[in-house]
């Protein structure tokens, strides 16, 4: 399998169901339609989107339902970097190689671009209601979406990573909280959220949001690696943030090979888990795999 190829193509089906689903830029609020899709169509990997595609394809989903949850994943996940990015969060310029979205359209705007694709994630995900009426599984996939983004999941660690700057003594046990909350959750809600819509199986739900959860984990210790190790022109973001705002991370904690290595060991737990269900997708497989040694 050329996984450059299969992600690209992957990468360009995904950004045509958001296409389908972004606001036209009309009306006095203009403004804030304009800075929801720059920071949306800036670009970024789609790797949230994908996964819950592949998920949903391991268990046998074919249908159409899961393309406005896909458009909603990826729209949690921008505003979670339009708002990470405010002076008041990390401070930072670029994202996706762009300028970050307040750094083009000014703080005020920053936070309403965040808030708008926040509400307009559920808007979308809301759609699938009346796709397919009489199909349970929306209902419990959209509470998953709902519940993963909020102070249980995303935003929860996001409050703990920014009260936690500067404190060197951190606990494992608070570090783990944060990457699990602020970036393991949104991996989770797309892994789950597709094995749900495809039908999966109460224990296969489970093992799915274990895997999902090694997945994030291991995903945050590379970001954080690679924030140390790589450059604005690879990464599109500026490198050097974490030590800036002193915040607690994995390779702070305990060194970058020891983070190199948690980041090989958790992928290879998740990898293992994943050959244990009876649906087979190579594509995420392989998927699982290339996050390991991504370099951006
Ligand atoms: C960045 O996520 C924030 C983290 C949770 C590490 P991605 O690395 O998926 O960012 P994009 O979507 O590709 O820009
Ligand atoms: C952010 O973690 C995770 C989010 C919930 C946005 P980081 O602050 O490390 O993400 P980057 O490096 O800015 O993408
Ligand atoms: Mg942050
Ligand atoms: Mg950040
Ligand atoms: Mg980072």
């Amino acid at each position: 399998m050329d996984m450059q190829i299969e992600l690209e193509k992957r990468v360009l089906e995904i950004e045509e169901i958001l296409k389908q689903y972004l606001p036209r830029e009309e009306g006095f609020q203009k403004t804030v339609l304009e800075a929801m899709n720059y920071s949306i169509l800036a670009g970024g990997k789609r790797i949230r989107p994908m996964l819950m595609q592949e998920t949903y394809r391991l268990f046998g989903g074919t249908s159409e339902i899961v393309e406005p949850f896909m458009a909603a994943i990826e729209m949690i996940h921008t505003y979670s970097l339009v708002h990470d990015d405010l002076p008041a969060m990390d401070n930072d310029e670029y994202r996706r190689g762009k300028k970050t979205t307040h750094a083009v359209y000014g703080e005020a705007m920053g936070i309403l671009a965040g808030d708008a694709l926040l509400n307009y994630a559920y808007e979308t995900a809301a759609k699938a209601f009346s796709m397919e009426p009489g199909n349970e599984a929306v209902g419990r996939a959209f509470f998953v979406l709902a519940k993963k983004a909020g102070i249980y999941g995303m935003v929860g660690g996001q409050v703990v990573d920014v009260e936690s700057e500067g404190d060197a003594s951190i606990s494992k046990e608070k570090l783990d909280f944060i990457y699990r909350l602020k970036t393991g959750a949104l991996i989770e809600s797309a892994m789950l959220t597709g094995a749900i819509l495809a039908g999966a199986k109460e224990d296969e739900q489970k093992m799915v949001e274990a895997i999902a959860g090694e997945v994030g984990l291991a995903f945050q210790i590379q970001d954080d690696i690679l924030d140390e190790t790589s450059s604005l022109e690879v990464l599109g973001k500026p490198i050097g943030s974490d030590k800036k705002n002193q915040k607690a991370t994995y390779v702070a904690w305990e060194g970058i090979d020891a983070a190199r290595a948690e980041v090989e060991r958790l992928s290879a737990a998740a990898i293992e888990k994943l050959h244990s269900l009876s649906g087979k997708n190579a594509f995420l497989d392989e998927l699982l795999r290339y996050l390991i040694h991504r370099e951006k």
